[in-house]
């Protein structure tokens, strides 16, 4: 067990000086350092120290041959971990980052080779919440950093998820309040001519398309033929897990309800999760909101699978939702989470 320190934001948002520094320390000595991003909480590491990045893996019992992505404050750093940039990732860069998109590159080789689990390339982003870019300016090194939950579980949106995970694991851990966007950023490959979405995340294949062009979405993504190797390795093991088996049903919430029905007659005890609009329907099920649009269903999503514990509901029910937008990135989570996927 170690000791895990955490830090709360001042009143105006901002990590005072001492602990920026403290925290910063910490992670330039080789020690782990969990920090909110405007997608999920990362659990970070000094990227260009390999005992550093071994420590991640063992918090949060990662599989080894799971690569990680290299955080970094600006272009520049960005620049200085890669090498053969097509024109059009500059493009990109300049629309998007600082924000929620990777970018798959050709290694120079300068991230330990942990970070990348022994493959060719690294996956860099710029994460746009300020408590990230101040804490990535003051160590002013790469920092790897995947999503602070113990491996298998939903991604973490508050400090507190962080803690239940991880306390005792980590060194430190910045409390910044709730990210925003509540997925994690969109992974792009971006070392072929045309590029490549290798996991649908804040940064809609929409708004890429409208700066590059065509871009293909991984043809493992859509697929259930295990024998279709996605890409991106993460993308390949059960994840996002909510405690209790969840079904994931399409037909809006006359098929919920329908099913709350004929679960509730077997005597089982059922969770709903859903849009307020179909929650205000159901009855007979514990309900939790994920909210209106599409984007407040993403913020709320690994809150609300968190939520529903073990002992208190045997089953959760999840409708589907339109893969338009962040609505790919919904559906792509909802699909891994859910152990049964019942169609029209
Ligand atoms: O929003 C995010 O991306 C968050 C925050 C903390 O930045 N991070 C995150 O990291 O989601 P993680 O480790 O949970 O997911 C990284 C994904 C995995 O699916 C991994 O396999 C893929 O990115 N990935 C990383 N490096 C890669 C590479 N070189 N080639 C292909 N896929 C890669
Ligand atoms: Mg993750």
């Amino acid at each position: 067990m170690t000791e895990t320190k955490r830090w709360k934001l001042e009143k105006n948002g901002k990590l005072n000086e001492a602990m920026l520094l403290e925290a910063a320390e910490i992670l330039k000595a080789g020690g782990t350092v969990a920090f909110p991003t405007e997608t999920v909480y990362g659990l970070g590491a000094d990227a260009t120290n390999k005992n550093a990045v071994a420590e991640i893996f063992h918090a949060k019992g990662r599989p080894q041959d799971n690569p990680l992505i290299a955080h970094v404050a600006t272009k520049e750093q960005l620049l200085d971990l890669v090498e053969d940039v097509p024109d059009y990732v500059y493009k990109l860069i300049d629309t998007f980052s600082p924000g929620p998109i990777t970018y798959v590159l050709t290694s120079n080789g300068s991230c330990a080779e942990n970070v990348t689990a022994g493959l060719s390339t690294v996956g860099v982003r710029i994460p746009s919440h300020p408590v990230a870019i101040a804490l990535l300016k003051t160590c002013n090194i790469p920092v790897a950093a995947p999503s602070a939950n113990l491996s298998g579980k939903p991604s973490p949106t508050t400090a507190n998820h962080v803690w239940e995970d991880l306390k005792g694991r980590i060194a430190g851990l910045v409390d910044g309040g709730p990210t925003g966007v509540g997925v994690e950023s969109t992974v792009i490959d971006c070392t072929q001519a045309i590029p490549v979405i290798l996991r649908p995340g804040g940064i809609s294949r929409e708004e890429l398309e409208e700066v590059v062009g065509k871009v293909i979405v991984d043809p493992a993504l859509a697929s259930t033929d295990s024998t279709d190797k996605p890409k991106a390795p993460g993308m390949k093991y059960t994840h996002y897990a909510p405690e209790v088996p969840m079904w994931l049903l399409e037909g809006g919430s006359e098929k919920v309800q329908q099913v709350v029905e004929q679960l509730a007659t077997k005597g089982e005890r059922v969770g709903v999760l859903a849009s307020r609009d179909t929650i205000e329907k159901i009855e007979g099920a514990e309900k939790i909101s994920l909210g209106e649009s599409l984007e407040d269903i993403a913020a709320n999503l690994y809150e609300g699978l968190r939520r529903f514990k073990q002992g208190e509901v045997d089953i959760i029910l999840c409708e589907t939702y339109p893969e338009i937008g962040i609505g790919q990135a919904i559906m792509n989570r909802l699909q891994k989470a859910a152990t049964k996927y019942i169609k029209e």
